[in-house]
């Protein structure tokens, strides 16, 4: 009656984009069995033996329960029925009245027990691989797009709370009812046992084959459900985009596509487990016939009774049902290690950008901030992003980088606060190589105004606060007013405590940079960030919040990259990057005087006779 457990559908490798052969993430061989339910074994199960023990003899006597009904039948058939005596069938009734009040008393706890098992299980996975992926870097999530992450993480777990929830109560309830009815059938007759499971051998190859087809399907449609999830992800996140384009039919069509082979799969995963079912029951259809002939001789020389042949009757027929689900054993057992080795295999990716084993490089402190990029490079792919980019950003200065779309001034930004690692060189604070200081120490001498600074559903308080917490309302109240942010929260309906929706959607462009300003304003940081950072800003509350962050930058090391050169005009130095390397530098003056990229790129801005006035737009 049971298919094998539906698989829940989650990836085992997402799909990525395009996977990068030089930056292998997925880890090496793969692990054995052995290996797989060890670690399952010590991180999950072990604390909770006796649990799992008591829940397992509750199955145990569950189980058993069918074989002492089967064995009631024959003093039912002989001595009541058939034998006329009357008295018995009291206690007779009452026997198998017990024998289902056991069965239900005992199954409703061991079921309530092992959704709990199974449920903080899953739960502690969950937390344990999110944990882990949190610390993944860059390139990981280049690769595996979120929709195929959130399948794994959930529906991955859940595959694997099928241990407890198929595997565990079919070797326990389903094992002891097939031996308890095994041995009521031999107990009864031992001839017509051997008889009726004759057919048995002819089940072992087809089911081989079936099994390898549910695997290899069950497979199949968790690759396809993680498609599924990655579209959904992608079309929920681009909506606007694909309604303004038109693209609905388009992308429902790119779904449809996903889902038939996601149906497809599973339908044949289905029908692969009923299939092994169905054969069991053929083979126990035959085998009946078999002892029909053979004991109905019997009985009709007197040789056994309709008692002794009813029981039997009985014991068998109830062995189908339990043999079937154990049939299905393995199919289940199939579906819980291939998650188990995705899971496994998620777990065991090391994060590459770790901390580094001590002996720590001391951190900088304010006065040390000097920043260097010593012979960088650096690729996402095969193609090189940073080729030999030297840089020299000086403590308590600040340093603007500008350069055409694409030059590889965020990677800057990235590569300084650890998100990747360089594939060669050297980056440097205060002398010290930044592979080498301790990981959130060196991310805390940050306040980076992202040019994608990403909100949280959450309000617009706790969006600038970042999880800071002993900001007195007064330090709070001048950030806000320094990045504009008062000015639109109190036009909110619920000013501060207004949640800003999904990826702060409920904010226009330069709103949620403003927000991400007075992150950065609230941080007081060491070193400041500035990819365009006031970009999406209209020009009145640009040159107010540039005055702000001005005010912010004195004192602080300050690397700014904005292409509207307005903004960076007053650094102390700029740096004009083209393809990943620095082909200039120098102040604004200097490098107008040169006449090269940077006095090209200026005139482009300034075109005119009064070249040196802001853009007009
Ligand atoms: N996550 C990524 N994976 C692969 N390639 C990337 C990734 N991020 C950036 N790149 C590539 O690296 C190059 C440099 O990107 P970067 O974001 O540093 O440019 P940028 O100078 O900041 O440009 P812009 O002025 O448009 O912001 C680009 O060619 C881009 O295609
Ligand atoms: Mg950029």
């Amino acid at each position: 009656m049971q298919p094998p457990p539906t698989p829940v559908p989650s990836p085992s490798s997402a799909p990525p984009p395009a996977p990068p052969p030089s930056a292998p993430v997925d880890p090496g061989p793969r692990p054995s069995d052995r290996v797989l339910m060890d670690w399952l074994w010590r991180g999950h199960v072990r604390q909770r033996l006796g649990f799992l023990l008591v829940a397992v003899v509750l199955m145990a006597i569950d189980g058993s329960m069918l074989g002492a009904l089967s064995l009631m039948i024959e003093p039912l058939f002989d001595e009541v029925l058939v034998g006329g005596r009357g008295g018995l069938i009291g206690v007779v009734a009452a026997g198998i009245a017990g024998v289902f009040i056991i069965r239900g008393v005992t199954s409703l706890i061991h079921k309530t027990m092992i959704a709990w098992l199974s449920e903080k299980v899953m739960a502690e996975l969950q937390q344990q691989l999110l944990a882990h992926l949190m610390r993944l870097d860059h390139g990981f999530f280049h690769r595996h797009p979120p929709g195929a992450l959130i399948e794994r993480v959930r529906g991955d777990s859940q595959a694997m709370g099928g241990l407890f929830t198929a595997v565990l109560p079919k070797l326990a309830r389903d094992g002891i009812s097939v031996v308890a009815l095994l041995g009521a059938a031999i107990w009864i007759d031992w001839r017509w046992t051997l008889i009726a499971l004759l057919g048995i051998p002819l089940l072992i190859l087809p089911i081989m084959v079936l099994q390898r087809i549910v695997r290899r399907m069950g497979g199949d449609a968790r690759i396809s459900a993680a498609d599924a999830a990655t579209r959904l992800d992608e079309i929920f996140h681009g909506i606007f985009t694909i309604q303004r384009s038109g693209l609905e039919r388009h992308e429902a069509g790119r779904f449809e596509r996903v889902l038939s082979r996601f149906r497809k799969a599973q339908v044949r995963t289905v029908a692969g487990g009923a299939g092994m079912g169905s054969l069991a029951d053929l083979v126990a259809a035959m085998g009946f016939a078999l002892v029909l002939i053979y004991g109905g001789a019997q009985i009709a020389a007197g040789e056994r009774t309709v008692g002794q042949f009813m029981a039997f009757f009985t014991a068998f027929a109830l062995l189908i049902e339990p043999l079937r689900s154990l049939s299905a054993l393995n199919g289940a057992w199939q579906t819980v290690l291939a998650s188990l080795e995705r899971v496994y295999g998620l777990l065991q990716i090391r994060p590459r950008i770790a901390q580094p084993t001590p002996p720590l490089a001391p951190l900088p402190t304010r006065s040390q901030t000097t920043v260097r990029f010593e012979g960088v490079e650096f690729a996402y792919d095969s193609e090189p992003v940073l080729r030999g980019f030297d840089l020299e950003a000086r403590a308590g200065q600040t340093t603007a980088l500008v350069g055409p779309s694409g030059a590889g001034k965020t990677t800057v930004f990235t590569l300084l606060t650890r998100l990747a690692d360089p594939q060669a060189g050297r980056i440097t604070i205060g002398g010290h190589d930044i592979a080498r200081m301790d990981l959130r120490g060196l991310r805390d001498l940050f306040a980076v105004v992202a040019q994608d600074s990403a909100l949280f559903d959450e309000t617009l308080r706790d969006n600038v606060l970042m999880g800071a917490t002993g900001v007195s309302d007064a330090r709070l109240r001048e950030v806000l007013d320094a990045a504009h942010v008062s000015e639109f929260a109190a036009q909110l309906r619920e000013g501060l405590e207004t949640r800003v929706g999904p990826r702060g959607s409920a904010l226009s462009g330069g709103q949620r940079q403003r927000v991400a300003i007075a992150r950065a304003l609230l941080r007081d940081a060491p070193i400041l960030l500035l990819d365009e950072a006031t970009s999406a800003l209209d020009a009145r509350s640009e040159s107010l919040v540039q005055e702000a962050l001005d005010r912010l930058a004195e004192g602080r090391t300050t690397l700014v990259i904005a292409h509207r050169l307005t903004t960076v005009r007053r650094a102390d130095k700029i740096v004009v990057m083209e393809r990943g390397v620095a082909i200039e530098e120098g102040d604004h003056a200097t490098l107008i005087a040169r006449s090269g990229a940077y006095a090209r790129l200026h005139a482009l801005q300034f075109s005119g006779p009064e070249a040196g006035q802001p853009p007009p737009g």
